[in-house]
C-alpha cells in the first residue's frame, strides 16, 4: 500500500512541475484532493486493510494530503508572484520627479453666459431657479396650453422614454412648477414671482451649422398684479446691456407661442454693424434673439394663479444662441465638441 502513496506522490509533484496557470493548478488541485481525487480515493481502499495496516495507511495518506495541499499553495504564491510581475513589466516607466505639464482647465463659454446672466437677473431680485431635464408631457406642453396633438407640437419634437416622459424641449417645461412653487407668496403676501430658470434642452433635430440636438436656453418668468408689456421690454434690454456691455436696441415683432398672449419675438440690433446692415443680420440691421410675451391666461390658471387679478411676461432667451453671438462661435456644433482648443479660448476671471 506504501508504494500506491508514492506512486500517486510521484505523479503529483510530476504535475505539479508543469502547471503555468491557476486554471490549471485549479484541475490538480481538483484532481487529486478534490471528493473524487487520486489521494481520497486512497482512504477508499482502507477497508480491506487489517487494522494494523489501516493506521500506517491512514498516516501515510495523511501526510501526503497535507503535503499536496502545502505545495498547491505554495505553487498558488508563486503564480500570484509571477502574475505580478508579468503586470509589472507592462506598466511603463515613468518617472515621478518629472514636473507636471497640467494646462489650468476653462469654463465652457455657455456656462460663461449663462453665470453672467444669473448674476444679473439676481441682482434684479430673480430667483435662480434648477429644474430635471426628465419632465413630464404636462410640463412640457399640456401646462403650456399646448394639448395633445396641437401642430405647435411639431417645432418641438424630442425624446421619449418608454414610461411617456421626455427630454425637455423647452425651459417653459418648468413654468407650472415655479408658479406652483411661489403662487402662495404671491397671494398671501404680495410678493412678486421673479425667477429664472436656465437648463439644457434637447429637440429631435438634424443638426447643422445653426442646429443642435442639445443646447441651453434661460427661461424668465415675472408675475405681479399689473405686469405689462414694459416690464419685459425694461428686463430685456438692462439684462442684454449688460451681457453685451453697451447700450442694446430692442424691437419686438409678433410671434406665436400657444402660452403667451400676446407673443413676440424679440430682436436686438447687430452687434456687428450696430444696426447699419451687414451680412450678418441679412441687412436689416436687426438679430432675432428671444421670444416671449405675456403669458398666456390658462397657464397662469393651470399654475394655480388667478389671471384675473394677475399677469406676467415670460421669456425664453436661446443661450446656446448669445453664448455664439458674444464670442463669434460660427458653428453651435463646437459647444458640444469638447474640443479643448476651441472651448478653453473664452475663459475670463469668472
Ligand atoms: N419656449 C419657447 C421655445 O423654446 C420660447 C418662449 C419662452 C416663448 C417663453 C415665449 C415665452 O421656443
Amino acid at each position: 500500500m506504501a508504494d500506491k502513496t508514492t506512486e500517486v506522490r510521484l505523479n503529483f509533484m510530476a504535475a505539479l512541475e508543469n502547471v503555468q496557470t491557476m486554471d490549471e493548478l485549479e484541475k490538480i488541485r481538483v484532481e487529486y484532493i478534490g471528493k473524487k481525487g487520486y489521494v481520497t480515493e486512497l482512504l477508499k481502499e482502507m477497508k480491506n486493510l487489517s487494522n494494523e495496516e489501516k493506521k500506517t495507511f491512514g498516516q501515510a495518506v495523511n501526510v501526503l494530503k497535507n503535503e499536496v495541499n502545502d505545495k498547491i499553495a505554495e505553487k498558488r504564491e508563486e503564480l500570484k508572484q509571477k502574475e505580478i510581475e508579468l503586470e509589472n513589466s507592462r506598466m511603463p516607466e515613468f518617472d515621478i520627479s518629472t514636473p507636471a505639464n497640467l494646462e489650468r482647465g476653462s469654463y465652457h463659454p455657455i456656462t460663461l453666459v449663462q453665470r453672467q446672466c444669473e448674476e444679473i437677473f439676481r441682482s434684479m431680485g430673480f430667483a435662480v431657479e434648477d429644474y430635471s431635464e426628465i419632465v413630464t408631457d404636462y410640463e412640457c406642453f399640456e401646462a403650456l396650453n399646448i394639448p395633445k396633438d396641437h401642430p405647435a407640437r411639431d417645432m418641438q419634437d424630442t425624446y421619449y422614454l418608454d414610461n411617456g416622459q421626455l427630454l425637455k424641449s423647452h425651459t417653459s417645461a418648468a413654468q407650472n412648477a415655479i408658479y406652483k412653487k411661489y403662487k402662495d407668496a404671491l397671494v398671501n403676501e404680495g410678493k412678486p414671482i421673479k425667477a429664472i430658470f436656465p437648463g439644457r434642452c434637447f429637440r429631435n433635430e438634424a443638426t447643422d451649422a445653426c442646429h443642435e440636438n442639445t443646447f441651453f436656453q434661460m427661461e424668465g418668468v415675472m408675475v405681479d398684479k399689473d405686469i405689462s408689456i414694459s416690464n419685459l421690454i425694461f428686463f430685456m434690454k438692462t439684462m442684454l446691456s449688460e451681457v453685451f456691455q453697451k447700450d442694446i436696441k430692442v424691437r419686438l415683432r409678433p410671434g406665436f407661442f400657444p402660452f403667451v398672449e400676446p407673443g413676440f419675438e424679440l430682436d436686438i440690433s447687430c452687434l456687428i454693424c450696430g444696426g447699419e446692415g451687414c451680412p450678418s443680420c441679412k441687412h436689416s440691421g436687426w438679430l432675432e434673439l428671444c421670444p416671449c410675451g405675456m403669458i398666456h391666461p390658462e397657464v397662469l390658471k393651470a399654475g394655480g394663479i388667478d389671471p384675473d387679478e394677475y399677469t406676467g411676461f415670460a421669456f425664453g432667451l436661446g443661450l446656446t444662441r448669445l453664448a455664439m453671438m458674444k464670442y463669434g462661435v460660427k458653428d453651435i456644433r463646437d459647444l458640444n465638441s469638447g474640443s479643448l482648443k476651441t472651448l478653453s479660448q473664452f475663459t475670463d476671471d469668472k
